[in-house]
């Protein structure tokens, strides 16, 4: 089925074929970046983040200056009307006549699909509150495949803030769609995956889930370590966080005994939980995942404007 026109809000809105229509374009766009420098010609991304971002943003919009494309939007929402207490339906529905397709961050959960019932054009979900982050997972997938090449009989680590943290809540929805697929959730108590996400992907997916607060205890049995930040910004006082910030800090030590070909990934930006000493083993591949978000997303483009 055709992707042209669909909006991106939550990851299971498109099925594993349609994922892999995606990675088979990211991929070619990968290898030979020149054949597609034009594809995007005359169309336009209008990016609104109403929440700060490096990867998200900038990755879509070096997708579409890549694709050819142009770009306009906003870094920061008190630069736009939205200071003057303009809704997001009426900032949409402007928005729509001034582009072809629209990534939109908000700090409220369910904002980028309320947008998506004001628009005409594609609107993508770059991460709505501690609810979902589909594009990411689109990046940790396509980098999974990359570099593991296939998304099969995996055990995966996620490990932090799974509570807060909006990456991990898309990845194992979608993860759990894949065959053979196993989960350690590693987090303190009062941060653990929200019981809903769980109990949904147990339900649809049958998977088997192991939650423990300990990562040392599991390092040497995965495949997949998914390092996440705790999220500060989510917290509802500062002493909680302050308990809370350092609660892993993995270290060249913790991964001597760790397999071989273990990826430890993390969607960035990190804070302590990964020592600065681990970014030179070969198992750590969280900039190249960074990097492979910007094929990823110039083929969702490609795939949401019908160009493709
Ligand atoms: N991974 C991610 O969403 O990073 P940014 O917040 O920098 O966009």
């Amino acid at each position: 089925m055709s992707l042209k026109g669909r909006h991106l809000i939550d990851p299971n809105d498109f099925t594993l074929e349609e994922l892999n229509q995606i990675f088979e374009l990211a991929h070619k766009m990968e290898k030979n970046p020149q054949d597609y420098s034009d594809l995007c010609k005359g169309k336009i991304l209008a990016t609104l983040f109403y929440e700060p971002s490096t990867r998200t943003k900038f990755s879509f919009e070096a997708a579409m200056l890549r694709l050819g494309g142009s770009i306009l939007g906003f870094a920061d929402a008190n630069t736009s009307s939205v200071k003057k207490g303009e809704s997001i339906s009426d900032t949409i529905r402007v928005m729509d006549g001034y582009s072809d397709i629209v990534v939109m961050r908000h700090p409220r959960e369910g904002a980028p699909k309320l947008a998506s019932n004001f628009s005409s054009v594609p609107i993508i979900n770059g991460g709505d509150g501690g609810h979902q982050h589909p594009t990411q997972t689109l990046t940790d997938l396509f980098t999974i495949n990359n570099l593991k090449g296939e998304i099969k009989n995996l055990r995966i680590a996620l490990c932090g803030d799974l509570k807060y943290g909006r990456t991990v809540h898309s990845l194992i929805k979608t993860l759990a769609r894949y065959e053979g697929m196993s989960f350690y959730l590693i987090s303190p108590g009062q941060l653990q995956m929200p019981v809903y996400i769980k109990d949904y992907v147990k339900n649809q997916y049958n998977v088997e889930i192991i939650e423990t607060e300990d990562l040392e205890d599991v390092i040497n049995k995965v495949d997949v370590l998914y390092m996440t930040r705790i999220q500060r910004e989510r917290f509802f006082n500062e002493e909680d966080y302050l308990k809370l910030k350092n609660s892993y800090i993995l270290t060249s030590d913790k991964i001597k005994n760790a397999k071989e070909n273990m990826m430890i990934m993390h969607p960035l930006p990190r804070v302590n939980e990964i020592d600065y000493s681990v970014d030179d083993d070969k198992r750590a591949v969280y900039f190249k995942q960074a990097k492979y978000g910007v094929y990823a997303r110039m083929s969702l483009i490609a795939h949401l404007l019908g160009v493709n």
